[in-house]
């Protein structure tokens, strides 16, 4: 069921509708599920690393949910009744830091199709309309498609105190 924090439909052409939604701690088996489905390489670029407890991530991930600074977005496959999480962005705003950092994977066979610049866009709207204006991420140097989709969202590069990652930031306009 849709409700006002729903961004609409994204990628046209396809059979079914997609849609990116807040997730909910209700969420967790659904993501769970999701995560399993990447392959070990969009994985290991999402996560920086090799992963393999799926539930806890998904869990930890929703948990963070509890804190108003912190939000994560899906999209959704809406198909014959069914839906599944085809992507999903994770946001958490550090106090300490005063910038909000994020996260975003979009599953294998939905990528090159729009899914991971809506939901950056989307996240940047939803920091926006928290009032969260430095955004920032971190990506491993060898990670063209992330590099790639930073630099069109006119993110800037930095160095990483991580020496295999980069880092971008951009402010957002209010
Ligand atoms: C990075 C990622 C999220 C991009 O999602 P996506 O849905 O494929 O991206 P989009 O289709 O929206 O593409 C948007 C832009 O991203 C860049 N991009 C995406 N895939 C790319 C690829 N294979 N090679 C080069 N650039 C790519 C391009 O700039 C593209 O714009 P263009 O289509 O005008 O060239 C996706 O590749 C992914 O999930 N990777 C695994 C997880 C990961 O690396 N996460 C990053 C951790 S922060």
């Amino acid at each position: 069921m849709r409700n006002e924090q729903d961004y609409g439909e994204i990628v046209a052409g396809t059979e079914s509708p997609i849609w990116i939604r807040t997730a909910a701690v209700g969420d967790v088996d659904k993501l769970c599920a999701y995560y399993g489905t990447l392959s070990r390489d969009s994985r290991y670029n999402r996560f920086m690393g090799a992963v393999s407890n799926f539930s806890k991530l998904a869990f930890d991930c929703l948990m963070q949910l509890r804190r108003a600074e912190c939000f994560t977005l899906v999209a959704e496959w809406h198909d014959g009744g069914c839906d599944a999480i085809i992507g999903e962005a994770s946001y958490a705003f550090d106090r300490g830091k005063g910038r909000g950092e994020f996260a975003i994977s979009v599953a294998d066979r939905w990528q090159r199709r729009g899914v991971g610049e809506a939901l950056l866009s989307a996240v940047q709207a939803r920091a926006v309309s928290l009032g969260y204006l430095d955004l920032f991420g971190e990506t491993l140097k060898t990670n063209e498609e992330m590099k790639s989709l930073a630099r069109k969202a006119g993110f800037a590069f930095t160095r990483s105190m991580d020496w295999r990652a980069v880092r971008f930031d951009k402010r957002l306009t209010g």
